[in-house]
C-alpha cells in the first residue's frame, strides 16, 4: 500500500483525496460559523493580510480552494474599487463548499463577477501561464500530493506571476506552541462536537496541521516547484504563515 497521513492515521494515498472530501462536506454547512469560532475571528486578519501581498488589481486572479469565497471577494472589492475588470475564479474539488461561497456572492449580488470551477489542485483545469495571481488559503495541506499541486501553481501562473499561500504553521515560541497545542486538541474537537455535532471532522482539521511542513521546509518545497525570490511570513506567533514566491 502507498501510504500517506489522513490527520494523524495512516490511509492509502488513493483514499485521501476522498475522505478529504467527505469531511469538507460534512463541515461545509457550518464551516463559516465554525471557522468564526475556532479562530474568534482572526482568521479574517490572517485573510487580510494575505491580501496585503496583492499590489495590481488588473491581474486574473485564480484561487485554489476557495470554497468560501472570502478571498476572491477581497480581490474583487478592491479591483472594483480601482475600476479594474480582471478575471477572477474560485476553484475547489468541493461543489459544497463552492456552494457556501456561491451563497455568500449571491447576498452579497457579486455573484456574477467571479467564476466557479469544481477542479482539483493537483491537476488544474487551467491553460498554462493563465493567471497573474495564485493564491490558497487554508487549502494546500489537504492535498494529496502538495508537490504536484505546487507544480500546477507554477504551471499555470504566467510569468510574473504570484504565488501566494496563506496556511496554518508551527509557532515560533514553545509557550505559545504548547497554549495553542492545548487549545488546539481539547477546544477545538469540543466546539465542533457542540455546534456542529462534528467531532471527527475538527479532529481531521487539527491533527492535519500537525503534519503540515514547518515555515522552511515548505519555502523549499516551493523552491523546489521552480518558484523564485520565496519568502514567507509569519502571523500570530507562526500559529499561520504566508508563503509566496515568482514565476520568473
Ligand atoms: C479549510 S477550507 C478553506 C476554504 C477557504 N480557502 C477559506 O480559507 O475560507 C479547505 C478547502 O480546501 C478544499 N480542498 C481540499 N482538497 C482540495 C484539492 N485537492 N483541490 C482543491 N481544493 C481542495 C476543500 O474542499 C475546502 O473547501
Amino acid at each position: 500500500m502507498d501510504n500517506t497521513h489522513f490527520g494523524f492515521e495512516q490511509v492509502d494515498k488513493k483514499d485521501k483525496e476522498h475522505l478529504v472530501r467527505e469531511v469538507f462536506s460534512s463541515v461545509a454547512e457550518n464551516y463559516d460559523l465554525m471557522n468564526n469560532l475556532m479562530s474568534m475571528g482572526i482568521h479574517h486578519c490572517w485573510k487580510d493580510s494575505m491580501m496585503e501581498l496583492i499590489t495590481d488589481y488588473s491581474q486574473n486572479f485564480l484561487d485554489v480552494a476557495g470554497g468560501t469565497g472570502d478571498i476572491c471577494k477581497r480581490y474583487y472589492d478592491k479591483a472594483n474599487k480601482y475600476n479594474k475588470n480582471p478575471i477572477i475564479n474560485i476553484c475547489d474539488i468541493n461543489y459544497q463548499m463552492l456552494d457556501v461561497g456561491r451563497d455568500k456572492l449571491i447576498d452579497q449580488n457579486i455573484i456574477n463577477k467571479i467564476n466557479f470551477t469544481t477542479g482539483n489542485a493537483e491537476c488544474l483545469p487551467f491553460k498554462d501561464m493563465s493567471w497573474g495571481y495564485y493564491t490558497i488559503a487554508f487549502g494546500i495541506r489537504n492535498v494529496t500530493n502538495i508537490d504536484q499541486a505546487l507544480k500546477e501553481a507554477y504551471r499555470v501562473l504566467k510569468p510574473g506571476g504570484k504565488f501566494i499561500c496563506l496556511e496554518f504553521s508551527q509557532p515560533t515560541n514553545k509557550y505559545l506552541a504548547k497554549i495553542y497545542d492545548a487549545y488546539s486538541f481539547n477546544i477545538i474537537p469540543f466546539i465542533g462536537k457542540i455546534v456542529a455535532n462534528n467531532q471527527h471532522a475538527y479532529q481531521y482539521l487539527v491533527e492535519s496541521i500537525r503534519n503540515f511542513p514547518k515555515q522552511q521546509q515548505f519555502a523549499a518545497m516551493i523552491e523546489q516547484a521552480g518558484f523564485k525570490n520565496v519568502n514567507y511570513i509569519n502571523l500570530t506567533g507562526g500559529i499561520t504563515a504566508i508563503h509566496y514566491g515568482y514565476r520568473i
